[in-house]
């Protein structure tokens, strides 16, 4: 065959998408993204685990039919339409073949895709799956980051195929991971925009894999890992409990003044030696955002009163931060106003699933003068504070 194979029988029919901008009609695709195809070929019988995007049908197809081989399983370890949108097609193509998932999987596709039932053969933790000299052993991961979700692993090759989990929205012609640095990148904004509000899930999850001997970690978006290590260390240090000495600032200004604000608290954190990191929410995609958001203990929002509330873009950023559950301690708000509101009160209701510790906020009627920066002073005070009394615990 002239398909890449990862090891021993076991190769890539995926199809790569660069061009694509935005995933779920939600989260920006700075470099594309890969829907990730494996056929392992057995002694006797032949799995695909897992499918493409709808729109990459046409590409797999010509890809199964070039490989001329007869497909006897569709593996699918998550039912989500970009994993599993050409299982039809396949089955077409393939009439005897069946699609092998858990309970929760098949009740997903047979909703969304109108599988039938006799399509299907069900299967359940710890269960395996033989293709002659092959062996496929299933896992259940649940929430990572739907309930459908599983890990597929060949016992004979160590290979474990891991669905959205461990992966990066990237694609490229390499099927292996060449630039760590590069994949780690991706791989964290990955995690941050995707798999950080199931971050206890994560832990369990991580400690199975760790019972595995794993060579090699294929997940179904982004490269192949020949090093597994490297994303599972990543993965372990990005859900623990652990907080940098960092703060993150995201922010909106209109006429300067809580630009103003802003510098002055990040400049005034950094002599201190916390670490700032902060956001314009007008010129930052929110990925970036989301991925700024997985380390530090403390989040800061800025914002310039808007119909007596916060900036629509500054009330999506803290709506996210209760989505997606980042394990900071603190959060603040600092911003400008005209005649009235009131941003606290608004933040505190909007953070209601992730319940931080709220540090006074600085809230200045048009631009900040002296008393304003002395409480912008106190805030960064504050926040070293709560900062060192951590130090001995989860700060890190
Ligand atoms: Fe890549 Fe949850 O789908």
């Amino acid at each position: 065959m002239s398909f890449k194979e990862l090891k021993n029988n076991i190769f890539y029919l995926g199809s790569q998408d660069p061009d694509r901008k935005l995933f779920d009609q939600l989260i920006p695709l700075p470099d594309g993204t890969s829907y990730n195809v494996y056929l392992i070929k057995g002694s006797e019988k032949i799995a695909l685990v897992d499918t493409v995007y709808p729109a990459k049908i046409n590409e797999l197809t010509s890809k199964l039919k070039e490989s001329n081989m007869k497909i006897d399983y569709i593996i699918s370890n998550h039912a989500e339409q970009d994993h599993s949108g050409a299982i039809p097609k396949v089955l077409e193509l393939y009439p005897d073949a069946r699609v092998v998932t858990n309970a929760k999987c098949k009740a997903l596709i047979k909703d969304m895709l109108l599988v039938e039932e006799d399509k299907f053969i069900e299967i359940k933790d710890g269960e395996t799956l033989s293709l002659g000299d092959k062996t496929v052993k299933f896992i259940m991961a649940p929430w990572v980051h739907w309930p459908d979700t599983m890990f597929s692993y060949v016992i004979e090759d160590k290979i474990l195929f891991t669905g959205d989990f461990l992966g990066s929205h990237i694609a490229g012609d390499d099927l292996f991971v060449v630039d760590e640095q590069k994949i780690y990148t991706g791989a964290k904004r990955y995690y941050a925009e995707i798999m950080m509000p199931f971050r206890n899930h994560i832990k369990k999850h991580l400690e199975k894999i760790s019972m595995l001997d794993v060579d090699m970690i294929a997940p179904s978006h982004g490269p192949v890992y020949q090093n597994p290590k490297f994303i599972l260390d990543a993965y372990k240090d990005w859900s623990s409990d652990n907080v940098k000495n960092e703060v993150l600032i995201a922010y909106v200004s209109m006429y300067e003044s809580t630009r103003k604000m802003v510098d002055y608290l990040a400049n005034k954190l950094s002599q201190k030696g916390v670490t700032v990191k902060a956001y314009d929410l007008i010129e930052t995609d929110i990925g970036e955002v989301a991925m700024g958001l997985v380390d530090p203990a403390t989040v800061v929002l800025a914002s310039p009163m808007v119909l007596a509330g916060l900036h629509p873009n500054v009330a999506y950023a803290a709506y996210l931060v209760n989505a997606l559950k980042p394990k900071f301690k603190f959060v603040s708000v600092i911003g400008s106003y005209g005649w009235g509101g009131n941003m606290t009160e608004q933040l505190k209701t909007m953070m209601n699933a992730v319940k931080p510790e709220f540090i006074d906020p600085v809230l200045v009627k048009g631009y900040p003068v002296e008393e304003d920066f002395r409480l912008l002073d106190k805030l960064a005070e504050n926040i070293y504070e709560k900062h060192q009394a951590l130090a001995d615990t989860t700060l890190k």
